[in-house]
């Protein structure tokens, strides 16, 4: 894994936009694996300031995210849905029909999983998916357990995930308890990875991701299998 080490949060962000443009500037129609979370707000703020300098064209991208809670409505302020349009999709010059979210609205979410996972594969294999990383290890909604799922799948969000998450609901009750998200088979056929992780809290996920030992218990250490990974951390997720 190559280790990109900044100073703080906003070279984090800076050093992950820049790797994404020059994705879509050698590949204008790349398929881009993409996170929420507050994480890479910084970098997807950059990437807008970059599409209106027109240093970078969207036109031709294609973009699957990696999650989205269930069931939630896409019109609820915290679904993902909410969140890619309000904090990106809405202000590129990207192609509406180009963006894949899974749909949190679906009444079968078994299909709409299957159905994602295949829409990937006739997408043509993610080029560079943009990881967040959870305090827990855990990426996407990939949890942290006995066993890990390998392709899109419906999943039980933890306590930890749970309580992180709170902070952007009324109470932490309102969050909701399920998510789909993409299997860490999913993650790991991408072909580049990036890995973006800032401030104390991540500190403990980060350490044992850096270990090389990898255990369903931070599922993050699952991209040590992977050829092409690299982490862009702040000194506070490294300490
Ligand atoms: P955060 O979330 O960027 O809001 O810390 C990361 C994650 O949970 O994957």
């Amino acid at each position: 894994m190559r280790i990109i080490r900044c100073k703080n949060y906003d070279e984090v962000s800076e050093v992950a936009a820049r790797i994404v443009a020059a994705q879509v500037t050698m590949k204008p129609d790349c398929v881009l694996g993409l996170p929420t979370g507050s994480t890479p707000l910084g970098m997807y703020s950059r990437l807008i300031q970059k599409n209106k300098e027109n240093k970078i064209d969207f036109s031709n991208v294609t973009t699957f995210n990696l999650d989205e809670y269930f069931p939630i409505s896409r019109s609820n302020n915290q679904s993902y849905y909410y969140f890619m349009f309000e904090n990106f999709f809405n202000h590129i010059n990207i192609n509406k029909e180009n963006i894949h979210i899974p749909n949190g609205e679906t009444t079968d979410p078994e299909a709409e999983c299957a159905s994602y996972e295949a829409a990937i594969e006739a997408a043509g294999g993610i080029d560079l998916q943009v990881l967040g990383i959870g305090q827990n290890g855990h990426i996407g909604f990939n949890e942290p357990g006995d066993f890990l799922e390998s392709t899109t799948h419906i999943t039980t969000l933890t306590q930890s995930t749970i309580a992180a998450n709170s902070r952007f609901f009324e109470s932490i009750d309102d969050v909701p308890k399920k998510a789909l998200t993409s299997g860490m088979g999913t993650i790991l056929k991408s072909k580049k990875i990036i890995i973006l992780a800032s401030g104390k809290a991540k500190s403990e996920a980060v350490k044992s991701l850096l270990s090389g030992k990898i255990t369903t218990q931070n599922p993050s250490t699952m991209l040590n299998l992977h050829k092409d990974v690299t982490l862009i951390a702040d000194e506070d997720a490294l300490l």
